[in-house]
């Protein structure tokens, strides 16, 4: 009986194991991979640091003639560098990576009252929160609390969203909201819980739920920018600013969306926002057009695919959202989220994507597209993409230790 028993155990085991096994199954990447990759990236931030002319100019990206592209603090990519030296401190502990990071925020403060852009939360948030988060300074709190006032400024009860460009009239457009306004929801969700302020959190789950019923298609894409009209709210007009067509899928867009959405689901648990997160990956992972390596092109309904650029931007902002999602939902969608993110990550450390230390203006990442319709930075290196693979290996590793 016992060895009956015993083998019973032994089955039930093999089982259980061979489920295990399914969930992790095809490792394409592992923690030391994502390490190694982290460790090419202190490199390269050292020397990115080291390049920059003036205190004013951030890293954003590099022209056609190869040059590094600078932004100023007003421009909207600014935080993402700060942000990323941040990640690299909370990574290695080395104080330089802090000291670099302390110093490249310190410019930013200025944002704080910046009225003339929608993408104050991730000047802001990706700087001074990863900041606050690892240092605990108090100014930040300061600095976030006022940017968040600052971004609610641009809130209309009226469409129920809040607006994106400022220069809208210039384009014929009475109120653009675009789907990237998703990602800076953070920085009111954080600044609503710190100072109780349910204004801030209200605006925020107003956004989002006006953006699903407005933004998305039946099969759960979604248009670049809606233009609303500000006497009753309707819609003017749907269409792309950035993307290959009206009807397109951009696809930083869609990727804006899924980790929107999900941070969204983080911060309020309505189970309505994790649905249409997950739509979002289905439409994502189902596309005809989605490369069997994961990496997408720039836009899901570019012409001339496979004959046109990838756009590694979407990627890792794809790989950081799967694996947050995975961490909300059950199997079997937790184990496609995991290893759609995986498999996604081995490519960007690989020696396609990943440059080599000392090359690529030391940015990390190769292949991002930016603004293709305009011709700017197509195939370009991008300093966003730099700061969600970092943010995605990270996570990788903490699900992994
Ligand atoms: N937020 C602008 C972009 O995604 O290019």
């Amino acid at each position: 009986m016992k060895s009956i028993f015993h083998y019973a155990i032994a089955i039930a085991l093999i089982v259980v194991m061979g489920s295990c096994t399914t969930s992790k199954k095809q490792q394409v990447f592992s923690v030391n991979q994502a390490k190694q990759a982290l460790d090419t990236a202190l490199v390269q931030y050292k020397l990115m640091y080291n390049s920059i002319p003036d205190r004013g100019k951030y890293p954003t990206s590099t022209h056609k003639n190869g040059k590094t592209r600078w932004t100023p603090p007003t421009g909207w990519t600014s935080g993402f560098f700060p942000g990323s030296l941040w990640y690299l401190y909370d990574y290695s502990k080395d104080e330089t990576f802090r000291d670099m990071a302390e110093i490249t925020n310190a410019a930013l403060d200025t944002i704080k009252t910046y009225t003339g852009t929608h993408d104050i939360g991730f000047m802001l948030y990706c700087s001074f929160g990863n900041g606050l988060r690892l240092t605990g300074n108090e100014q930040y709190k300061d600095i976030l609390k006022t940017g968040a006032k600052t971004l609610a400024s641009r809130y209309n009860p009226v469409t129920k969203t809040t607006l994106s460009w400022s220069w809208g009239a210039r384009m014929g457009w009475q109120f653009p909201v675009i789907i990237d306004n998703m990602m800076n929801l953070e920085l009111l969700f954080w600044a609503a819980k710190e100072t109780g302020n349910k204004e801030l959190y209200d605006i925020a789950t107003t956004h989002a739920t006006t953006t699903i019923k407005n933004h998305y298609r039946e099969d759960y894409s979604c248009y670049h920018v809606v233009d609303y009209d500000t006497i009753n709210g309707s819609i003017r007009w749907r269409g792309t600013f950035q993307g290959a067509s009206d009807s397109s899928a951009w696809a930083r867009g869609q990727s804006w969306g899924l980790y929107g959405y999900t941070l969204v689901y983080r911060e309020t648990k309505d189970p309505k926002y994790l649905e249409q997160a997950e739509k979002i990956a289905g439409f994502i992972l189902n596309h005809p057009n989605l490369p069997e390596d994961l990496i997408p092109y720039w836009d899901f309904n570019a012409p001339n695919i496979p004959n046109t650029e990838r756009d590694a931007s979407a990627a890792a902002l794809i790989a950081s959202s799967f694996l947050e999602l995975s961490q909300y939902v059950e199997e079997p969608n937790k184990s496609t989220y995991y290893l759609a993110a995986e498999k996604i990550l081995a490519k960007l450390s690989s020696e396609e994507y990943l440059a080599k230390t000392g090359e690529n203006n030391f940015f990390i990442l190769k292949h991002s597209v930016g603004f293709h319709p305009k011709g700017l930075e197509v195939d370009s290196p991008i300093n966003y993409t730099d700061y969600y693979y970092i943010e995605a290996l990270l996570r990788y590793i903490a699900l992994n230790e």
